[in-house]
Formats: structure tokens, sequence, C-alpha cells
């Protein structure tokens, strides 16, 4: 460590060198990290990661709903993630009378499994560099095709990565019979709730199980009642051994979206543009939702995804603001741009990019601004989307019969309450006519506002006289001139525009994009120290670390273990996220913790989180922690707040991820669920 410091102090660019914990590598590229892996602990081989021709631990991982990963743990296709990625289906199976987001839900038999509709599984079959193929001419298209018929699969991709500087096919199959097995109460799966999000000293046992099934030849079919359980190729075996400060850990997940190479003026768009202007939206719409919320408990239920999802973005941008201004990453990049200024001002292919690039984005950022301004204001208004259905299919000649109405209905006004709506809506609408320049507002709108007096005076008007909330079907007539569709359509050439600038991130605009495959050919030739790993891109990574605490400030070391203790500290009956089950003080009371009792500084506890320093992103969520051997010790579930700028900077002396540690979940399973049964299934003895 102290001699890879010295050498980096005389030697590299220190800051922006990727050091050990540091990157997302692509599994079938993993021989190229393999040797340093193995120092840090790793006793597997390349080919156990991913293989071919055999199975290989990548057929375990799954990307879970989309936008989640998951693993198998048994043969008979039990699968792990966490209760923040099972949740939306939790709670779209509950209801007042059967509320498993309160309660917790245990299928005791196969036959109480709750089948998910919607939900999906998906599994990578293959992936493959086909840079080569296509540079020789062959068409993405035949090569899609090809493989999805080679490999019997329903999907395939090719994926650039290093902007476009080389191209990955991905090749996948979607599992559609997916069911809901356990998922423990919210108060020990979201334990902590938003209050603890992001956080470390952190005590949820964010975990929730679901079984894939398949039909009689172990092939992905829609649900029926004939499928069976699928037989995955690769299994994870659980370690009940536990972690220890120091332990190799890897993580194996489908993380979503990161930007560690874009230059300053990306940066400061994030941290000093974006992030607060959605911080200050979202502030309003969670103070309306939560302030409901507490009043009413089918509110509560109903608004429970929504809120979450709109808080769990809205903390990590203020954590990710901070960390960015505390890291100082504008001004480091400025310097490391000027280093490379200087050594690209005698090639020609390179002398001019970055003033090229710094051109693009004056250009864009404007409408890109615009667009997101409208994402978390126009579309913060729940009736939106659906007031849009109406105009834009009859628009297309569509005719909009009672079945479609309805069908609109359940997507766009699911877990509605108008009211919740409409004081959002008034401030939202404010909001955006304050901040959008006056030539991208809709002129009807413009009109409206002036006609009505103010922006919620207009709000109000809408919610007085439409029909789209309370009548149905409605006839064309009628939704015509409703004045929620009318609204609706005044932006339909805003959407239009905003389809140009509907990329990830700003620097993913192909205006600006385009120049960073010329930027990161001629960093890779310049910057010859450091470890360039492709940005993440919802496709399987492999991340690698050691299980380790961190300096949080000066002078307070966070340690790499919370236990049972720490949730008993934080129980309080009186505060919603810190509410735990009764069954769970009685066991801390009896102390009776059986096979699940570890020592813990002089003390009987049970483990529930421990840290790590891989580097991870949103889509990790539920990917498994494997040890040296490729055993499940954990589930991947969030960073910590002093790594939520980790997607644009990581800084390995900081930036750690959390996991809930396998034995706590073994232990709820167990001992709150008695679901001991799945124990058996997963092999633990
Ligand atoms: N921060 C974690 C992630 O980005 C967990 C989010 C779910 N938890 C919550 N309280 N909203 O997904
Ligand atoms: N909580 C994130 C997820 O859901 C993981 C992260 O951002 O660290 O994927």
């Amino acid at each position: 460590m102290i001699k890879r410091l010295l050498f980096c102090a005389l030697a590299c660019v220190t800051f922006l060198t990727a050091t050990a914990d540091e990157g997302m590598w692509l599994p079938n590229m993993i021989k190229s990290r393999i040797k340093e892996m193995r120092k840090m602990g790793f006793k597997l081989k390349a080919d156990d990661i991913y293989s071919d021709t055999k199975a290989s631990l990548k057929d375990a991982v799954v990307q879970f709903g989309g936008g989640c990963t998951g693993e198998f743990i048994s043969p008979e296709g039990l699968l792990l993630t966490n209760h923040h990625c099972g949740y939306s289906s939790i709670q779209m199976l509950s209801s007042v009378e059967h509320d498993y987001l309160t309660d917790g839900f245990w299928a005791m038999s196969r036959s109480e499994e709750l089948p998910v509709p919607g939900l999906t599984v998906t599994m990578l079959v293959k992936m493959e560099e086909v840079t080569a193929r296509l540079a020789a001419g062959e068409s993405e298209e035949a090569i899609i095709e090809e493989a999805k018929e080679k490999y019997n699969a329903d999907k395939a991709e090719i994926e650039p990565i290093y902007y476009g500087n080389q191209q990955v096919l991905y090749v996948y199959r979607t599992f559609r019979d997916v069911r809901l097995v356990g998922a423990p109460p919210s108060s020990i799966g979201k334990f902590g709730g938003d209050t603890d999000n992001w956080v470390w000293p952190r005590h949820t046992g964010d975990f929730s199980i679901f079984r894939v099934y398949a039909n009689a030849d172990n092939e992905p079919a829609e649900y029926s009642e004939e499928n069976v359980p699928y037989r995955p190729a690769r299994h994870f075996k659980v370690s009940t051994k536990g972690v220890e400060e120091g332990d190799f850990t890897m993580i194996y997940g489908f993380p979503g979206n990161t930007q560690e190479y874009v230059t300053a003026d990306a940066v400061e768009y994030v941290a000093e543009v974006s992030n607060p202007m959605k911080i200050a939206l979202r502030t309003i719409r969670l103070d309306i939702i939560s302030e409901a919320q507490s009043k009413d408990v089918a509110t509560r239920i109903a608004y429970a995804a929504k809120h979450a999802n709109i808080a769990n973005a809205w903390k990590k941008w203020q954590g990710e603001s901070l960390g960015l201004d505390k890291l100082g990453t504008v001004e480091k990049k400025k310097e490391y741009e000027k280093a490379f200024a200087a050594w690209a001002a005698d090639k020609p292919q390179y002398a001019n990019l970055l003033d090229k690039m710094h051109d693009a984005y004056e250009e864009v950022i404007p409408h890109y601004f615009a667009r997101e301004l409208f994402n978390e204001s126009i579309l913060g208004m729940e009736f939106f989307n659906y007031a849009y259905w109406f105009y834009i299919y009859d628009a297309r000649g569509e005719k909009l019969t009672a079945d479609k109405q309805a069908e609109a209905r359940r997507i766009y006004l699911n877990d509605y309450r108008k009211e919740i709506d409409h004081a959002i809506s008034r401030r939202l609408l404010s909001e955006y006519i304050a901040r959008m320049p006056k030539e991208k507002v809709p002129s009807q709108l413009t009109a409206a506002i002036n006609e009505h007096g103010s922006a919620e005076a207009f709000v109000d008007y809408m919610f007085a006289n439409t029909r789209l909330l309370t009548e149905y079907p409605l006839t064309r007539e009628k939704y015509l001139e409703d004045p929620m569709v009318k609204f609706a359509g005044w932006f339909y050439n805003t959407l239009q525009d905003n389809r140009k600038y509907a990329y990830r991130n700003l620097s993913n605009v192909p205006e600006i994009e385009m120049w960073y495959r010329t930027y990161m050919q001629a960093l890779r030739e310049w910057d010859k120290e450091r470890a360039f790993y492709p940005d993440a891109n919802f496709t399987l990574r492999v991340a690698y670390g050691i299980v380790t605490g961190y300096e949080n400030a000066d002078g307070e070391y966070h340690t790499h273990l919370t236990t049972l203790d720490g949730i008993i500290a934080k129980d309080n009956p009186e505060i919603y996220d810190y509410d735990i089950p009764q069954a769970l003080r009685d066991i801390y009371k009896s102390k009776d913790y059986g096979r699940w009792a570890i020592e813990h500084n002089g003390k009987k506890s049970v483990p529930v989180c421990f840290l790590a320093s891989n580097h991870t992103t949103g889509g990790n969520s539920g990917s498994p922690v494997l040890n040296g051997k490729g055993e499940l010790i954990g589930i991947n579930f969030d960073r910590t707040w002093r790594s939520t700028m980790s997607d644009i900077e990581f800084d390995p002396s900081i930036c750690r991820n959390i996991s809930v540690d396998i034995r706590y979940v073994l232990f709820v399973m167990d001992r709150i669920g008695g679901a001991g049964y799945l124990l058996e299934e997963m092999g633990v003895k």
C-alpha cells in the first residue's frame, strides 16, 4: 500500500488512477485482473467466474425485474434479492387485509408461493466482444439475429463500452414466471427506512426471496400451473463462517450507470445545476406525500413504493453534490484536463478536442436541463401520463375503447390519490413556470395561466373540471374537451424535442458523446498507468475488494460490522422506521440466538450488515457478495453517505458498499419467518 502510494506520488496522477478496489470489470475479460484478485484472497480461476463451455458463477447471477440483481441459492430456482428490489411486487400482492409489507410473507410450501404478474428475471447466456466483426462489416442486426437463434434466446444486444471504442454482444433469456416465496416485515426489510438509507451504521435486513419457474424442459415460459421450479446450471453455496476485516469480497451483478471519465463541465452540471433543481422539486413532492401518509394507513401503503423511489435518488443526489464538492472533483478534473491538453497540443488528432467538447456542452446543456426540469415537474404530476395517453392515441386515430381505457387507468393511475396529486401539481407547475425559460413554455399554457391568474389557480381549475379521474369510460367528446387532456396535449412538441436529449447522462447525448470516443482513446494513450474499466451500463460486471471499515471523519472510524445490539439501540415503537417486530425484541431479551450467535466486542450478538470496498452502483442492489471461494456471504444493497459520489469519482479511502450479512438473512428466515425448510433447500445444515 505504502509502496503504491509512493509510486503514485512520483509517477502518476494519483487521484484518477484506479487502485485495487476501483472498477467494474467485464466477466469474460477478468483474466487481466485475476493475479491481483488472487493476491487479495480470491481462490478460484477466471473461468470459474465466466465460461462459455462449462457452468460458472455467472449462471447463478440474474438481472431481477430490470433494475436489480438476484442470485440462485438452490438447485430448484430459489432466488435471493433485496427487499427494496422486491418491494413493488410485495406491495402489489398486498392489501389492507393482507399487508405483506407490514407483516412479511412466508410461503410454507410451493403451493403457497405467489405469482407476480409482470415480474421478470433475465439470465445472461453468453457475452462476447464483437468489435472486430463489426469493423469487418457485419451488421449489428445480423449478429444479433444469429446469436438469438444459436443460443435459443429471446434477447440479444450489442452494447458499446469506452464510449463506442469497443462493442460487446450480450445474449439473454427472460423468465416470466417468478413467484414470491418470502419477505420479512418492512420493519426488518426496510428497517431504518429513508432515514438510514445511504448511511452507515446500518441495520437493514434488506432481502426477499423468490422462485423462478420454467416449463417441463427447463425453458422460460409464461406463468402456468404446470410450470416447475427452474433448475439453474449453477447456484451459490452459502457460507455461514462470517466475515473478518481484510477478507476478500467479490460482487457479481448488473451495475447501471457510472461516468468516471467525464470532463469538468459534466461534473459541474451534475453538482451545481441538475442535482439542486431535482432535489428542490422532489422535496416538494415528498413533503406532501409524507404528510398524507402519516394521516391514513391505506394511503401509506398506496404511496409506499412511490415515496421510496422518489426519496432514494433525492437523498443520493444530496450526498453526491456534497461529496463531489468535498473531493474537489471539478478542480481536479480541470487540472487533469490541463495536463492532457499540454500533451495533446502537438497531436493534430487530439489538439482541439477539449475545446470542442466544451462547446458541445454549452450547446446541449440548456436543452438537457429543460428535459430534466420537465421530467421532475410536469411528469411529477401523476395525472399527466394518463391524460397524455388519451391525447396521443386519439391523435394517432386509435379508438379508445372501454377496455383500453381500463388498461391505461390500471397502468397510470394505480394507487392514486387525487388530493395528493392536486397538491403536488399546484406546486410543481409553479416551479416549472419559475424555472423554465419562457420560450420553452407552451404558448397555450402561458395563455391559460394568464387567464386564470396563476399556475396554482389553473391547476385548481383543471382538478375541479376534469372528468378523467372520476368517470370511466369517457366518450370521445368528453375526453377531447377535458382540461387535463388539453393540458397534456400542449406538451406534444416539448416531448418531441426532449426525445433528442433522452440519454442516460448529459455526456451521452450524441453531440457530446461523439467526442468522448476520441477522448477515451487519447486518455488511454496518454495516461498509461491508469487502469481503465468501462463505465457501468446495466451489463454484468465483477467488482472486487475487501471487508473493511473507513474513517468517516477526523477521529471517527466506522467499523465493518453491525449487530442485533445496534437494532435494539435504535428500536423505538414511536418512530415508524425504527419500530421492530415484537418477536425480535423477545429473541433479544432471551439471548437465545442458537446457532446464529456470534461473539462481538466481548458480547453475544447476531451479525446484521457489513462494509466492504467494492465499487458498486445502482443496479448492484441484490448482488451476491462472495468470499474467496465464491461462496455467498451477503447481499449487496447500498453505499455509505460518503460514497454517493462514486458514480463520478470513486475514492478508495472512503467508498464502501453495504451488504446484509447472509447470517442475518438466515436468522430472520429461521427465527422470524419460521421458514427453516428453505434453509434445508439451500443446503444450510
Ligand atoms: N439506497 C439504496 C439503493 O440505491 C437502497 C434504496 C431502498 N431503500 C430506501 N429506503 N428507499 O437502491
Ligand atoms: N441501492 C442501490 C441499488 O438499488 C445500490 C447502490 O446504489 O449502491 O442498486
